[in-house]
């Protein structure tokens, strides 16, 4: 009897056993955290397998206690928006991503749970291409007005750019080159509006520009490259024209005076000889 008892308490325990070691083994774990920070837009991200559990994520600057993202409490997404929280943007912040159960009423057991590398928004965020123009002032000189991109924070109801956040560190770095010239040159500006002088009158060239933030490790220095723009030379319309435009330009010329060539052997032949000609060429299907 007594052994049957054991037999039974042991077959209990041992499905409770296997009940949870199945269970843990499909409590999903934050894995693959990663920081995604475009001019300074802070996405956390994570991935996990599917399931009916929840997320919790908590951030804390270096040594500090931790705070729970408003936004981010039992979220079944595997992301979380923390820009308006990363703030003083120069520290160091960490996050931890916590499994829960989808209600609310259950107390918190030893669910798993992960942190985040660190990241720092002042220096590490990512900036984006910028947009530009360029004005020629005189002969030998243009100025370049850049645009800072604008960011996702707003403050007293201005939406800040990246300039109000990195202020004297944002720097661009302005390529530039003389049209069918490979060699390129680089001009540093600490301000939006640059002007670049010592150009050759007359040339066409062609500028691209990145934010450059040398207060930065190397790898986060440099943001995404721009789109080029061209300043007219005064070769004009005859220097902007690609090659494709130079073959149809020539082929027109050929044709031009093969025309011409034509008529005027024509005309040059005697009148029989012509008239004949003339009806022959009629009646052919054009
Ligand atoms: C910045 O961009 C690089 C290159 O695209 C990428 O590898 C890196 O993860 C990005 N960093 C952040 C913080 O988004
Ligand atoms: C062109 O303009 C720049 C700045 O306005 C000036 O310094 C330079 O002397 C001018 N050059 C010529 C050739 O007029
Ligand atoms: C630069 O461009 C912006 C907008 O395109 C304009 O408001 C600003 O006056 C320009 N600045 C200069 C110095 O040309």
């Amino acid at each position: 009897m007594a052994s049957v008892e054991t037999l039974l308490w042991v077959g209990v325990w041992m499905s409770a056993f296997s009940i949870t070691t199945a269970d843990d083994n499909s409590v999903p774990k934050a894995e693959n955290v990663r920081w995604m920070s475009l001019d300074f837009t802070t996405v956390l991200t994570w991935t996990a397998k599917p399931s009916s559990y929840s997320f919790t994520v908590q951030y804390a600057t270096d040594g500090d206690d931790w705070t729970e993202s408003p936004d981010c409490i039992r979220i079944s997404d595997t992301k979380c928006d923390l820009t308006e929280h990363l703030i003083p943007y120069d520290m160091n912040y960490i996050a931890d991503i916590q499994t829960e159960h989808l209600e609310a009423d259950y107390d918190v057991e030893n669910l798993p749970h992960t942190y985040s590398p660190k990241f720092n928004p002042f220096s590490e965020s990512n900036i984006s291409a910028v947009e530009f123009s360029v004005t020629q002032l005189n002969e030998t000189t243009v100025c370049v007005n850049i645009t800072d991109p604008l960011t996702a924070i707003h403050q007293k109801n201005q939406q800040l750019s990246i300039r109000d956040i990195l202020k004297k560190d944002l720097k661009y770095k302005i390529s530039y080159y003389k049209s069918g010239n490979t060699r390129k040159r680089d001009f540093e500006s600490p301000t939006s509006t640059a002007e670049i002088s010592g150009l050759d009158p007359g040339q066409s060239y062609c500028f691209m520009v990145a934010a450059y933030i040398p207060s930065r490790a190397k790898a986060n220095q440099n943001g995404a490259l721009s789109l080029e723009q061209c300043t007219e030379g005064d070769g004009g319309i005859l220097q902007e024209l690609s090659v494709g435009a130079w073959v149809g330009v020539v082929f027109l010329i050929i044709t031009v005076i093969i025309v011409l060539v034509t008529v005027i052997a024509l005309c040059c032949r005697n009148p029989n000889r012509n008239k004949s000609l003339q009806s022959t060429q009629l009646s052919a299907p054009v």
